[in-house]
C-alpha cells in the first residue's frame, strides 16, 4: 500500500493550495479593477425631473461626498478650478522628487464618469452665490479661453467645498517672495527652486557670504505642514544632494521659525519633545518663540520672546523660503460670510448647523476647511463631513421617493376599492422604511489620530486605541505611517505608482534635474 504523506507534508501542501488560490485570485481582481477602470459605463443624462445638485471643489471633502454619493437620485455638476484630486498628505514627498507628482493626482473626470447618474464637470472658479435666485456665477481662469470664460449655473442644492488658502497676516513681502506648500505647483516650484540655490551657490567664483545664503532654507510655521517639509528637505540633502554636490554641502542648513514656544502644538508633549529632539539630531535649526515679520527678496526679519520677556529683532539671510503658516478663508467664503446676515459673527468660515447646513441660507452645505463645525481643518474631518452629505442626500432621495410611492398607492386607494388590503399593507411597511430613513443622526467627528514625518524615516503618532490614546514616535511609526497613507491613497493606481516612486527613489536616489 502506498504511505500516507506525514502531516508536515499535508499541511505545506494545504498553504501551496491556498497561497497558489489567493495569488490568482488577486490577480483576477486587478485584471477586473483594471478593465473596469477602462471601459466606463455608458454617459448618462441629465433628467430634468431630478434635483441638481452642485458641488464646488474637487478636494478632501468633495470627492468623499462623490465617492458615496448615490448620483442616480440627482443631477450632479462638479465645478472647481483644479480637475483633480490632490492627496495632500504625501505632498511635502513631492517638494523633492521622492514622490511624482502625478502619482498623488485622481483626474475628477475619471471619478465621475464611474458614477451611474448624470455628473458633469466644469474647470472653472466659482465667483459668486446668490442664494436667493439659487445661482452661483462661475469663471474659466485656466490659460487657453473660449468665447465663454463665465457662466451661470443654477441649482436646487448646493454644496460648497472650496477649501481655504494660504495665511499670510498681510506681512509684507511674503506673497511675492515665498514659495507655499498646498497645491501640486507650489511643490513643483520647491522642487525646482532647491535645484536652482543648490546650482547657483555651486556656481564658480560666488562669494562665501551669498553660498551660505542660497544654502540657507527657512520654513516658517513649525505646524505638520513645516515639520514635515523640513523633514523631507533634510532627507534630500543627506540622501542625494551631499553625495552628488560635495563641494557645498557644508553649508546646506534647515531652519523651522515658529512663533509659539514649540512646533506641532496639536500633538502631545510627550511627541512635541520627540519631535524636537529629532529634528535637532537631524541638525535642522528650530527657532521657536520667533514671529516672522516682515520678508524681503532674500531676508526674512524675525522678532525673538527672550525668556526674560524682552524682544530682540534678527534678519536671516535665505535661498529659499516656504511659508507654511496655515489657513485663511478663501474670497468666495468670505464673500457669502458678508451677505449671509446669520454669518456675520462667523470669521473662520461658513457657520454650518450639526447637518452641516449653511446657518441662514437655503439648501446650502459647507463641508472641509471652509466650513466651521468645531473640529480641526483636516482631511480626517473634510472627507467624513463629505461621506456624512453623501449618506444625508441619499436618505433624502429615498425619503421622496418613498413619500411619492405613498401619495400613489394612496390616491389608487381612494379611487378603487378592489386591492385595498395589498395596498394599505404596502403603505404600512413604506412607512415604516420612512420613519426608518428619516431618523438621520447628527455629524460627528470620530477622530482616528494625527501622523506626521519629521525625517530620517521617523514619524509622529498620537492615534486612539482602544478607550485612549497612544502616542509614539520613531522607525516602527514611520512603517506605520507610510503603509496608513498608502492604504488611504485615492486608487489602486495611485498606490501603484506611490509604491514605484518610493522603490526608484530608493534605488537610485531622487533626480536631481532641475526642470
Ligand atoms: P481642499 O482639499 O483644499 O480642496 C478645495 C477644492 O476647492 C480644490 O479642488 C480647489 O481647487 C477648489 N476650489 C477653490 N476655490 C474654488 C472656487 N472658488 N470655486 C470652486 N472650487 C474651488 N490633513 C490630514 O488630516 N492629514 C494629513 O496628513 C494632511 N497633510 C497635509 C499636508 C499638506 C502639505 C497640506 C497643505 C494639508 C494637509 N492636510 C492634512 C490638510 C488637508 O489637506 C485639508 O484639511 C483638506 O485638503 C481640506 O479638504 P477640503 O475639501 O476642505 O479642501
Ligand atoms: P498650522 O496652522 O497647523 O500651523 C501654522 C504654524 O505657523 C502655527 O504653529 C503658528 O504659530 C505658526 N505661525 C503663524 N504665523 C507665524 C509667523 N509670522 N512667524 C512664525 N510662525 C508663525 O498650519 P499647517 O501646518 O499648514 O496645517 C494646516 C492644517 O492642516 C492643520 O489643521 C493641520 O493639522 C493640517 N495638516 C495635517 C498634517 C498631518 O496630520 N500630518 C500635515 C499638514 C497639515
Amino acid at each position: 500500500p502506498k504511505p500516507r504523506p506525514g502531516k508536515l507534508r499535508t499541511t505545506f501542501r494545504w498553504i501551496w493550495r491556498l497561497t497558489y488560490l489567493s495569488v490568482l485570485g488577486t490577480l483576477g481582481y486587478t485584471v477586473y479593477v483594471i478593465y473596469d477602470d477602462r471601459h466606463p459605463g455608458e454617459q448618462f443624462v441629465p433628467d430634468p425631473s431630478k434635483k441638481t445638485l452642485v458641488i464646488l471643489g474637487t478636494g478632501w471633502g468633495s470627492v468623499a461626498l462623490l465617492k458615496n454619493l448615490d448620483t442616480e437620485n440627482y443631477n450632479v455638476v462638479v465645478v472647481s478650478p483644479r480637475n483633480y484630486f490632490l492627496f495632500t498628505p504625501l505632498l511635502p514627498s513631492c517638494t523633492t522628487g521622492l514622490i511624482e507628482h502625478r502619482s498623488i493626482m485622481e483626474p475628477v473626470r475619471a471619478i465621475l464618469r464611474h458614477k451611474k447618474g448624470a455628473a458633469n464637470y466644469y474647470e472653472a472658479e466659482a465667483t459668486n452665490v446668490d442664494t436667493e435666485r439659487k445661482v452661483i456665477t462661475v469663471v474659466d481662469n485656466s490659460e487657453v479661453r473660449g468665447a465663454t470664460n463665465t457662466t451661470e449655473i443654477p441649482y436646487d442644492m448646493l454644496v460648497v467645498g472650496v477649501g481655504a488658502e494660504n495665511a499670510t497676516f498681510g506681512i509684507p513681502g511674503v506673497r511675492e517672495h515665498s514659495c507655499f506648500l498646498k497645491e501640486i505647483g507650489d511643490a513643483q516650484r520647491i522642487r525646482k527652486k532647491i535645484m536652482d540655490c543648490v546650482e547657483t551657490a555651486a556656481l564658480r567664483g560666488q562669494s562665501e557670504e551669498e553660498m551660505n545664503r542660497l544654502m540657507h532654507m527657512v520654513v516658517v510655521g513649525g505646524g505638520p505642514t513645516g515639520v514635515e517639509f523640513a523633514g523631507e528637505l533634510q532627507d534630500f540633502f543627506e540622501e542625494d544632494i551631499k553625495k552628488l554636490v560635495p563641494g557645498i554641502s557644508p553649508r546646506f542648513k534647515v531652519t523651522l521659525i515658529e512663533a509659539l514656544p514649540n512646533v506641532l502644538p496639536s500633538f502631545s508633549k510627550q511627541l512635541i519633545d520627540y519631535t524636537e529632539n529629532t529634528l535637532r539630531e537631524e541638525k535642522i535649526d528650530i527657532m521657536t518663540k520667533t514671529m516672522v515679520k516682515n520678508v524681503t527678496n532674500n531676508t526674512v526679519e524675525a522678532e525673538i520672546s527672550k525668556p526674560d520677556g524682552t524682544k530682540e529683532r534678527v534678519e536671516i539671510p535665505y535661498g529659499l523660503l516656504v511659508w507654511a503658516t496655515g489657513n485663511a478663508v478663501r474670497p468666495i467664503v468670505k464673500d457669502m460670510m458678508a451677505r449671509i446676515p446669520a454669518q456675520k459673527d462667523s470669521r473662520r468660515g461658513l457657520a454650518v448647523n450639526e447637518y452641516l447646513v449653511v446657518q441662514g441660507a437655503r439648501d446650502v452645505w459647507a463641508i472641509g476647511d471652509c466650513a466651521v463645525a468645531g473640529y480641526a481643518p483636516t482631511a480626517q474631518v473634510a472627507s467624513q463631513e463629505g461621506s456624512f452629505l453623501a449618506r444625508l442626500f441619499n436618505n433624502m432621495a429615498k425619503t421622496e421617493s418613498l413619500e411619492s410611492r405613498i401619495h400613489d398607492l394612496s390616491s389608487k386607494m381612494n379611487l378603487k376599492a378592489g386591492n385595498s388590503a395589498d395596498d394599505a399593507h404596502e403603505i404600512e411597511l413604506l412607512e415604516k422604511q420612512l420613519r426608518r430613513i428619516k431618523d438621520v443622526k447628527p455629524f460627528r467627528y470620530s477622530h482616528q489620530g494625527s501622523l506626521a514625518y519629521i525625517g530620517s524615516e521617523k514619524a509622529v503618532a498620537d492615534v486612539s486605541w482602544w478607550n485612549g490614546n497612544l502616542a509614539t514616535g520613531g522607525s516602527m511609526t514611520y512603517l506605520f505611517w507610510r503603509s496608513a497613507y498608502l492604504s488611504m491613497c485615492f486608487s489602486s493606481r495611485n498606490r501603484v505608482l506611490v509604491i514605484l516612486d518610493w522603490l526608484k527613489s530608493k534605488a537610485f536616489g531622487r533626480d536631481i534635474s532641475r526642470e
